[in-house]
């Protein structure tokens, strides 16, 4: 038997989500059509619940200044909320939030702090560091612990390592964040590729690799 019983756990997920990023309650059935939409072929994958792909702009997620792009300059060890910014076929900007899932974690650390599992190859000048910001465990976003050490998802006590490749250094969640490769585009922070690992909700390979083919395509 689990140490963590969860009355409804999407219900928790939603909640905070939409704390975290000021969205409305159709969040929740958005955020089902997206997770369809990469499962599913029989639902268009929309260009704003695609996930982040190569070309991309970050641009802010906190209400306040979202959709203004990220700059390296607006980073540092506090966790900074991203969404991927797209275009689609005539050229439109898109923020890809059609799918909650898509919210991103953003940190700037000092050189040679970044350790463990991190992926430096996939981050700028081996500082700044990109991760999807969803638990693993039941989805809620991850802000940063209040004490300062590490990311602490506050639905069921998940801790996180940002600066460790986004492990899991506590609680439930079955797998570490999943990290975004990135590169630099003058001031701003451009997406390189997919998801180095599955992202939540996707627990498997082969459900990821059919989810990145399907956005390919769409
Ligand atoms: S959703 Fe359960 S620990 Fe994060």
């Amino acid at each position: 038997m689990t140490r963590y019983k969860v009355k409804d756990p999407e219900l928790t997920r939603r909640r905070f989500i939409n704390v975290a990023t000021g969205a409305t309650a159709t969040v929740g059935v958005m955020s089902l059509l997206g997770t369809l939409g990469g499962a599913h072929p029989m639902f268009r994958m929309t260009e704003d619940k695609k996930p982040p792909m190569e070309g991309d702009i970050l641009v802010h997620a906190d209400p306040a200044k979202e959709g203004t792009p990220i700059t390296v300059a607006d980073l540092g060890t506090t966790l900074v909320q991203a969404w991927p910014m797209g275009t689609d076929a005539e050229g439109n900007k898109i923020i890809r939030k059609g799918e909650p899932n898509n919210l991103l974690a953003v940190y700037k650390f000092a050189a040679g702090e970044l350790s463990g599992e991190a992926n430096v190859e996939a981050t700028i000048d081996g500082q700044v560091v990109a991760y999807s910001d969803i638990c693993t465990h039941a989805g809620c976003p991850v802000p940063d612990a209040k004490d300062g050490n590490g990311m602490f998802c506050p639905c069921h006590s998940g801790q996180y390592a940002p600066k460790q490749g986004g492990i899991v250094v506590g609680g439930p969640p079955p797998h570490k964040l999943a990290q975004l490769p990135i590169v630099a585009e003058g001031d701003n922070v451009k997406v390189a590729g997919f998801f180095l690992t599955p992202p939540y909700p996707y627990t498997d390979e082969a459900t990821w690799e059919a989810t990145k083919e399907a956005a390919k395509g769409a």
